[in-house]
């Protein structure tokens, strides 16, 4: 399927190329960010371009497929020096991460491909989420895909919702981007910027 016309212009269908497109957007070289998610590693490959020789990726899976999967991918790339893969859950971020990132992604959902059954949960979603906004720099963005669609996925999307409606509009910008002519629970986008 084609994602971009021969012009580089990004097909807008569904979600993820948005988030793409923003995340390209406010990623700069020597950048610190997070792909909270890696999975098949694609949102992994792109932050590690876009921060350049002097940034920095984290990238968190709680399953091995997905962590060799990124890592392929990176090494393809020869991008592996500038992420550090961690196979552990995104909750405990905090641990592993320091600095004022630029941006944290998060894809939830399950791996494409892979198990079905290992999916994100709202608690340690919601764990992760509490904490990039605390990681994040002003101006920072936080990226989330939701996939409502799937079994656990509409109690994800509410628990979402609800906390990003509810944060202070002095300290965060939320925003909620979905395609408009598809079914109800069809996945989409929020993005959280911190304020200056
Ligand atoms: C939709 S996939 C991510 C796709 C990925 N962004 C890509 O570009 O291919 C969701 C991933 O979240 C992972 N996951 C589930 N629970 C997690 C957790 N608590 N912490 C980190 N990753 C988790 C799954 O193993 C799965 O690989």
């Amino acid at each position: 399927m084609l994602t971009s016309s021969p012009l580089n212009i990004p097909l807008l269908r569904g979600p993820v190329p948005l988030a793409r497109v923003l995340i390209r957007h406010f990623l700069r070289e020597g950048d610190l960010a997070v792909d909270a998610t890696c999975g098949n590693g694609n949102d992994t490959l792109l932050m590690a371009e876009l921060v350049g020789d002097s940034g920095r990726v984290w990238a968190f899976d709680i399953q091995e497929p997905a962590i060799s999967q990124t890592a392929h991918k990176l090494a393809q790339a020869v991008l592996s020096e500038r992420v550090e893969l961690i196979q552990a859950g995104h909750e405990t971020m905090a641990e592993h991460v320091s600095g004022d990132l630029a941006a944290v992604v998060f894809n939830l959902g399950y791996l494409p491909g892979g198990d079905q059954t290992v999916i994100t949960r709202p608690e340690t979603t919601m764990a992760a989420l509490v904490q990039s906004l605390g990681l994040l720099r002003p101006g920072g963005i936080l990226a989330i895909t939701i996939y409502p669609g799937h079994d656990g996925g509409a109690s994800e999307r509410r628990t979402v919702d609800a906390w990003a409606t509810g944060l202070s509009q002095k300290e965060f910008h939320p925003w909620r981007m979905g395609q408009l002519n598809v079914p109800y629970d069809a996945p989409y986008f929020v993005l959280i910027q911190k304020a200056f």
